[in-house]
């Protein structure tokens, strides 16, 4: 494996190389990751085909899957590193948040591989993990621009959605977050009325791509005065236009309400991060998680933000370990270790860390 070292210009950390494993909702995933930051492999197992047929993740189908796979999944990743467990210095893991079911089968797994190989054991919030995702890149590649602190951070995934201020690495200030609905979830609940497949964020996109998203005037929910997020009555407003068109027996425009939509929440989660970072004078925005990978939200942050922008590649957005790996080797050079009595964090939110 080639090593790296002379990677961290202005942050002194020793090198490391973890192995991380990721199962905390429908991506079976494992990596190897150097010094944080240099993915020499980093391998998903998606179940998103699976799960369609039920609209949603079926937990109990995703545990199952994850435990069919994630022995090949590690496999490969070490067999893609060129590497073996005793070239490695830690094994980290999605400990939550996340489907406790999903989430056991990786703990298990590495807590096994910790004993076997005597590595350290590292559990990593999975928020964190996706914030992390934006320091990755590839083996033989560079980082284009070096991320500055202090740093205004949008997580925004499938079950969270948050604003949070990052004043150095691993040093949170929650700002905000949603009051009901996460972003990806809702557009997952969208697709669902529209009858587009799962995940919906995907499928949404899609359908927007030749839809007039000036089409419906849908609701935008700013809650001024505070840096919380709330998507329901959004959810709700379209649910009732399509009852509406339903009614009077007009074909549904599919394409425009999901356009409409889309561009709703893209100018909420837009407008709203970048008066955080005026209001909190970031250097740069950082944008993670997996409705980063929306096209519509991607071109707006580029167009409207005048910081320095960080968003991760778009294999990096979903659910994968390599992030797993870069958050846990920020612990693990910070002295985080765990032991084998380490439960899962179903609900583990970021303001804990
Ligand atoms: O981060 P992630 O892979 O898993 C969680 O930690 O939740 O995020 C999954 C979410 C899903 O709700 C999915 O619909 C959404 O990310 N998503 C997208 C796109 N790709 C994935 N949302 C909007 N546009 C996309 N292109
Ligand atoms: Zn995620």
């Amino acid at each position: 494996m080639q090593i790296d070292s002379d990677i961290f210009p202005s942050y002194d950390l020793a090198p490391g190389r973890v192995l991380a494993v990721e199962s905390s909702c429908d991506e079976t995933a494992a990596a190897v990751v150097e010094n944080g930051r240099i993915i020499h492999s980093n391998i998903v197992a998606s179940q998103a085909s699976l799960h369609a047929q039920y609209g949603g993740v079926f937990p109990e189908v995703a545990s199952r899957q994850h435990i069919r796979v994630i022995y090949s999944i590690i496999e490969q990743s070490l067999k893609k590193a060129h590497v073996s467990l005793g070239d490695l210095d830690a094994i980290a893991v999605t400990r939550g948040p996340g489907l406790p079911g999903s989430l056991v089968v990786g703990v298990n797994i590495a807590k096994g591989l910790a004993i076997a190989s005597g590595l350290p054991l590292i559990g990593v919030n999975h928020l964190e993990a996706h914030l992390y995702s934006a320091w990755l890149y590839e083996v033989g590649q560079q980082p284009k621009l070096e991320i500055e602190f202090p740093l205004l951070v949008l997580i925004v995934s499938g079950g969270h959605t948050e604003l949070v201020l990052m004043e150095d690495h691993l040093k949170y200030r929650s700002l905000g977050m949603t009051l009901d609905d996460a972003a990806g979830e809702a557009f997952d609940k969208v697709a669902r009325l529209l009858n587009l497949e799962y995940p919906g964020g995907p499928s949404i996109q899609k359908a927007a791509e030749n839809g007039n998203a000036d089409a419906f005037d849908f609701p935008r929910a700013w809650l001024e005065g505070n840096w919380n997020f709330s998507f329901s009555g959004l959810k709700t407003a379209v649910l009732r236009e399509i009852q509406k068109i339903k009614a009077s027996r007009r074909p549904i425009p599919v394409q425009d309400i999901a356009a409409s939509f889309q561009k709703a929440v893209v100018d909420v989660l837009v407008g709203k991060t970048i008066k955080a970072a005026e209001e909190f004078s970031a250097k740069h925005i950082l944008v993670a998680g997996g409705v980063s990978a929306n096209r519509c939200l991607r071109q707006e942050f580029q167009e409207r933000s005048k910081y320095p922008l960080h968003i991760p590649s778009l294999d990096l957005c979903t659910d994968n370990a390599a992030m797993v790996a870069a958050a846990g080797y920020h612990r693990f050079t910070r002295g985080q270790r765990d032991n084998m009595a380490m439960d899962v964090l179903p609900n583990w939110p970021i303001a804990e860390l």
